[in-house]
């Protein structure tokens, strides 16, 4: 591709006015599952699937890479150069897929999965994560272990204990259940079948679990995987003993403690920084057909990133990390609003499509209520953030989000219960076509939006069957990561 071809791509995709500006995303093209975040030297890592030369996946036809970033402050990111490509001929022929990153006694050292066939494959850096370089006995582990009829075989997942290395391995056993498979190693080459860490019940959480996660918060073990085709992040909190995982079932199971209830996010995985600190990236899906992502030249993004830890009646708890402050600019504030049904106008003044926003609520007698977002002026398009208290769920409706044809426009959302007491707090990140939304810093839900109108900037409150009390509104402009 022609030096004239990526000049006319970037500044295509700088005049996008879906692309966001303060999530992480690739210079240009595919993205999709965080892979190896780690914490080297003072500095975030991050990698990701990734396809360098368009807007799809591509399957397994070699398409898939590893990009690379890093950052200070878990705000501002710095490209690095692609760490992995398909070697032509080698066990990753068809792509790098997803993986872990560790520190092996100073030697930063990636561990992935080479497609195809799913082998598990390892690299290694001396420069510092700049250049990686595939270790000659690739692949590590070539095959499932012989007597389990499996639904795949990908996505290890390492840790150490005292002298011994483990890896999850995200898998299936066929007419059973989503598995993870364990793994031990003195080198992280020569792998030792265990047994599986725990086998889930294929009805309710899949015949077979991606990207597994597993890492210890508080005095509880956290097992989070992906399951496939079903786009979502069941999160397994309970006891790790004698390399068994025995999850105790989270409040609302059939969810299981979900990590995001909108279904635009998947494949999470997680970091434990300098200050301790568990730090989650999931990624962000599109909304929009892929032909339109194609033309775009983009698509997927990284979420911010959400520190996770456990309440003391043993659930997760997730909030923004502190850091991303630092982006706030001009700010806005209300107190003490009175919602009703017939209270429909936009607050004035404030206007935008990158904002973040803190509303608290009182729900007094209302069966609906919240925020609506990216609201034309005659109402045309706009996108309403809300609590159900008939339902009890938490829900973004995009019926009328977009004017565009080619975008999704289902309802998104999931159980969420207030105690009768309870107040609401809704913490919200704009950012152009993403809206990540936490609430009361347990449930998630990320959705995407893609208004076609420029003047699609406005913001109300709303309540339907009753009224709601509006404690506080904070609203702050939000600045690019990129200038
Ligand atoms: C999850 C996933 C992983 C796989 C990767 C390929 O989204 O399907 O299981 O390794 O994506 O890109």
């Amino acid at each position: 591709m022609s030096i004239s071809f990526w000049t006319e791509l970037r500044e295509k995709l700088a005049a996008d006015p879906q692309r966001p500006r303060y999530h992480f995303l690739p210079p240009a093209n595919w993205m999709n599952d965080p892979n190896g975040p780690l914490f080297w030297k003072g500095k975030y890592h991050i990698f990701y699937q990734h396809n360098p030369y368009a807007a799809f996946h591509g399957g397994r036809t070699g398409t898939m890479h590893w990009g690379h970033a890093f950052s200070e402050d878990l705000v501002y990111w710095k490209h690095l150069p692609v760490a992995l490509a398909p070697t032509p001929d080698g066990p990753d022929k068809n792509g790098i897929y997803t993986g872990c990153a560790v520190d092996n006694s100073g030697v930063p050292t990636i561990i992935y999965t080479g497609v195809s066939p799913e082998v598990q494959c390892i690299a290694t850096s001396n420069d510092d994560m700049i250049t990686w370089k595939k270790h000659d006995r690739n692949p590590v582990i070539d095959s499932p272990p012989k007597d389990l009829e499996v639904t795949g075989f990908r996505d290890p997942c390492v840790w150490k204990e005292k002298d011994d290395w483990y890896m999850l391995i995200g898998s299936g056993i066929k007419g059973i259940g989503g598995t993870c498979l364990l793994y031990r190693s003195k080198d992280l080459i020569a792998w030792e079948y265990l047994h599986p860490l725990c086998i889930g019940d294929g009805k309710n959480t899949g015949d077979m679990w991606e990207c597994p996660d597993f890492f210890p918060l508080g005095n509880k073990h956290v097992l989070l995987v992906s399951v496939l085709r079903r786009r979502w992040n069941p999160c397994f909190i309970g006891e790790y003993i004698d390399h068994k995982f025995q999850p105790r079932v989270q409040r609302n199971l059939d969810l299981s403690g979900n990590l995001d209830i909108g279904g635009c996010f998947y494949a999470a995985k997680s970091m434990a920084d300098s200050r301790g600190r568990r730090i989650l990236f999931g990624w962000i899906l599109e909304g929009r057909s892929a032909s339109a992502q194609w033309a775009s030249g983009w698509s997927g993004v990284l979420s911010l990133p959400r520190m996770l830890s456990l309440h003391e009646d043993s659930t997760l708890r997730m909030e923004p990390v502190t850091e991303l402050k630092v982006l706030r600019g001009k700010h806005y504030q209300y107190k003490n609003l009175h919602v009703t049904t017939t209270s429909s106008s936009l607050l004035k003044d404030i206007q935008g499509d990158c904002l973040e926003i803190i509303a608290q609520f009182d729900p007094e007698d209302a069966k609906e209520f919240g925020l609506k977002v990216r609201c034309a002026p005659d109402g045309t398009e706009q996108t309403l953030i809300f609590y159900n208290n008939a339902s009890k769920s938490l829900n973004v409706n995009r019926e009328r989000s977009s004017l565009t044809p080619e975008v999704n426009q289902y309802e998104q959302g999931g159980p969420f219960e207030l105690a009768s007491d309870e107040t609401l707090k809704l913490h919200i990140f704009m950012d152009r076509s993403v809206i990540e939304v936490f609430a009361n810093d347990q449930v998630c839900l990320t959705s995407r939006i893609y208004p076609s109108r420029t003047n699609s900037l406005g913001i109300g409150l709303f309540a339907r069957g009753g009224s709601v009390k509006l404690k506080s509104i904070d609203i702050w402009e939000m600045r690019s990561i990129w200038e």
